[in-house]
């Protein structure tokens, strides 16, 4: 299963398309992996904790924080006056206060910083100031922005044709409101920085973050200094999952900020129940749709309003809810389209970045309307599906006007259709059904289409940075960030293959500002398409380098040199490759250098949202089994079948993981993870105890995943493999949709089932009283 791209060589190195382990596992596993808080604390560390908002949007009369300052072990506090540069940690806008300056907009807003010896010291001193707020009226659900105007960014719209008049001249049509929640990232390693102060001013900051460029800009602008004075460096986060995209800048900044102001290094870690209230999420939604269909489930025309919580600031949220705007197609043609984008500005944190990133709620909006279809003219789901996908050659432009060349999902679908046996298996899903009044059973294949690229053109460039030395062994640099998901052992396996040496001979470096400077956060999915071409230009660079070197010190021309297997052929005659970097460097030649990539092909006009967005997409479809308890409406994932488009996986052992991961996250965002606001606009959900996350034992007991074989990307990506990251996330949507296979079968498949996500058991219940037509919130 293993050699892939390397199969056309006859011998030597293979390292790209291996399954070998991540780079780190026997470290995490031997429990020796240096995260943030694992490395060894300086001398004269103080620990950090925050003061927070115990409300929703106030000004705040008074702070008074002299019984924190005499606190035990205190050593400093900080409020927003105490701010040399600017008070922001915005990564788009500057409307992210540091500190709030007098107004705090979302209860868990960051208010004052309190410096102790202990951690314990911190935390207790942090609970002990006296606000004096004067409460303001706070919005704190999207509809009620809606209703007032209250919006982060304008509103955008893409419209295609004149999907108004084209819902009114279609045979059927459906129409309604569903409810989409968020979700809280729930990372193992929660957000941390230790500041160093440096000489002159200087500042090293570890950070837990997928953005270490981003960090050390903002902890520049706070400090009120230069990107060139501070160097931020991150090796490894315990998981990120988009919640360490822009959200480490402020836990950061409060440290270096402290750093700067006592002198000494710092450390802030959250607590969990703080890192829950304080930090962004996934935006949760309310989607409005109208579509109108022919007699065959074909879509003429279909309109969308989204109303997404961004909260109290922009962050992320313009490209997050861009993507979901490109991403409300998944892998239909939509006929005539009009899509409403509302940016909600709520009272409540401001949400960010999510595995999908605005993508996953987009498709979660069409797959609802198509199901809904599907339930409307008593058709099997997978047959409107199959109707509305993307022709090949045509019906294939996207809404944004990005023509789809690379579409697999008739394949993917017509393969997984068999092999997981859906027809049967519905058939008999419906005969048990029929005979079974409490337990009801549910499946539903569904399709994933998802764009891969930054939809910010310019995010799309990479660095990297590698160093041979002269016993040929090297160390390798690139602007990506390793968070779990293997993207160190692929940019190596990439390294190990061009200059064909061992890959244990290579060194992975930490992510380090001042090795690769500019990058982008390791986001959007395309950490291995960029930092792997990155680094592969530094490799042949070098290569190149030791390759005219070798030609002239052996008087042999350039086509007779051949690196293979640790060596270098040289003519008639093999040397080791660390005997050929000693030479060369013996000769005065440089053994380092950088490499530069930027994703070619893509432009994309924001302004009318159409272009090209995406180099290409990923595609992917997953067939999952239910059963329910009417009673209770508790559930069981009994069996899911997965085919996922990988390209030419760099690492199939690597890509089965994200696989897999992505899955059981995606069903825990629908099923199980629930946030919940009180009247307040308090988070009543900021522990394990209350907020539900997949344990090992909601995996279900079957689980077929199965990779795309020979699927080489038709465009050229590193090795013709396909980014992996987000996109398995979304499989879990055909769980979502098995339980409303379940559900609809309650009422003997007459009504159209009304499911709000995420399908709880108290969501389930109340769906299943409406489908008997008892009532219940719709
Ligand atoms: N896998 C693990 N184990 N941990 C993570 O934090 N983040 C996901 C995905 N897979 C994540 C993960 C997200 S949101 C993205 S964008 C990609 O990994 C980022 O890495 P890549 O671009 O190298 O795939
Ligand atoms: N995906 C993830 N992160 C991002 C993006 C994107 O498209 N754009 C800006 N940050
Ligand atoms: Mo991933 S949400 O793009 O960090």
């Amino acid at each position: 299963m293993d050699v892939k791209a390397g199969a056309k060589r006859k011998a030597g190195v293979r390292a790209v398309g291996r399954a070998l382990p991540h780079d780190s596992a026997p470290l995490h596993v031997s429990g020796t992996a240096t995260y943030t808080d694992d490395i060894p604390e300086p001398q004269g560390l103080l620990h950090l904790a925050v003061g927070i908002s115990g409300k929703a949007h106030a000004r705040i009369r008074r702070l008074d924080l002299s019984a924190v300052l005499a606190a035990p072990g205190v050593v400093a506090v900080m409020t927003a006056d105490d701010i040399p540069g600017e008070n922001n940690c915005g990564p788009v806008v500057k409307d992210d206060p540091i500190l709030a300056p007098g107004l705090v907009q979302y209860a868990g807003q960051a208010v004052f910083a309190v410096a102790a010896e202990t951690v314990t010291d911190a935390r207790r001193a942090a609970k002990l100031a006296l606000v004096d707020y004067e409460e303001l009226e706070a919005i704190l659900d999207p509809l009620q922005a809606v209703a007032r105007n209250s919006f982060v960014l304008p509103t955008e719209t893409i419209r295609r044709g004149d999907s108004r008049k084209r819902i009114h001249a279609a045979a059927h049509k459906v129409k309604g409101r569903v409810r989409l929640g968020g979700q809280d990232q729930f990372y193992l390693e929660g957000q941390i920085a230790m500041a160093l102060p440096r000489e002159d001013g200087d500042l090293f900051v570890y950070s837990s973050t997928q953005h270490p460029g981003e960090v050390q800009h903002l902890v520049a602008h706070a400090i009120g200094k230069s990107s060139k004075d501070v160097v931020v460096e991150c090796r490894r986060m315990g998981g990120a999952f988009g919640g360490k995209e822009s959200q480490p800048a402020l836990i950061a900044c409060i440290a270096a900020l402290m750093a700067q102001k006592t002198g000494r290094p710092c450390k802030l870690r959250l607590d969990r129940d703080d890192d829950m209230l304080m930090t962004g999420k996934r935006h949760d939604f309310v989607i409005d749709y109208e579509a109108g269909f022919d007699d065959s489930g074909r879509i003429d025309g279909i309109e969308f309003t989204f109303a997404s919580r961004c909260g109290m600031s922009v962050d992320l949220s313009g490209a997050i809810n861009d993507r979901t705007m490109f991403h409300c197609d998944n892998a239909y043609y939509l006929g005539d389209v009009t899509i409403v984008s509302h940016r909600c500005k709520t009272h409540t944190v401001s949400n960010t970045a999510f595995r999908g990133f605005g993508g996953p709620q987009g498709m979660f909006g069409i797959e609802c309307v198509v199901d809904d279809i599907a339930r409307h003219l008593g058709m099997d789901p997978l047959d409107v599906r199959r109707r509305n996908f993307y022709g090949i050659g045509e019906r294939d432009t996207t809404q944004y006007l990005q023509k789809v060349e690379d579409n697999l999902i008739h394949d993917i679908v017509e393969r997984l259709e068999r092999t997981a046996d859906y027809r049967k298996r519905a058939a008999a899903i419906r005969e048990f059904n029929a005979g079974s009044r409490i337990l009801k059973r549910g499946i539903a294949l569904t399709p994933v289409k998802f764009g891969i690229s930054f939809t910010a053109t310019h995010l799309n460039q990479a660095g990297a940075l590698l160093h041979v030395y002269t016993d040929g062994t090297v160390q390798l640099n690139h602007g990506g960030t390793e968070m779990g998901q293997g993207l160190f052992i692929k940019v190596a396996q990439v390294v190990a293959e061009e200059l064909q040496i061992d890959i244990d001979r290579i060194k992975l470096m930490a992510s380090d500002t001042s090795k690769v400077p500019n990058a982008s956060a390791t986001a959007a999915s395309s950490g291995s398409d960029l930092n792997g071409k990155a680094a592969q230009a530094a490799a042949r660079k070098i290569k190149r380098r030791m390759t005219r070197f070798a030609a002239e010190h052996f008087s042999v021309t350039v086509d007779d040199i051949e690196f293979i297997d640790n060596e270098v052929r040289i003519g008639g005659k093999r040397i080791p490759f660390a005997e050929l970097a000693k030479l060369a460097w013996f000769a005065r030649t440089s053994l380092s250098a950088t490499g530069f990539y930027r994703t070619p092909k893509i432009n994309y006009d924001r302004a009318t949202f159409s272009g090209r967005p995406f180099f290409y997409f990923a595609y992917g479809a997953a067939v999952s089994e239910v059963i329910i308890d009417t009673r209770t409406g508790e559930h069981r994932l009994l069996r899911v079948d997965i085919l996922h488009d990988c390209g030419l996986s760099l690492n199939p052992a690597i890509d089965r993981g994200q696989i897999e991961g992505g899955f059981v996250q995606g069903a825990g965002w629908l099923t199980s993870e629930e946030l919940w606001w009180n009247e307040k606009g308090e988070l009543r959900t900021h522990a394990p105890s209350t907020y539900k996350i997949p344990t090992s034992s909601d995996v279900p007991p079957e689980f077929h995943v199965t990779m795309l074989e020979s699927a080489a990307n038709r465009e050229k990506t590193i090795y013709r493999s396909k980014a992996v990251g987000e996109p398995p996330l979304m499989l879990a949507l055909s769980v979502f949709h098995a339980l409303r296979d379940a559900i609809h079968s309650v009422d003997g498949c007459v009504r159209v089932p009304v499911l709000q996500a995420p399908a709880t058991p108290e969501a389930v219940l109340n769906a299943i009283s409406l489908q008997r037509g008892e009532g219940g919130r719709s």
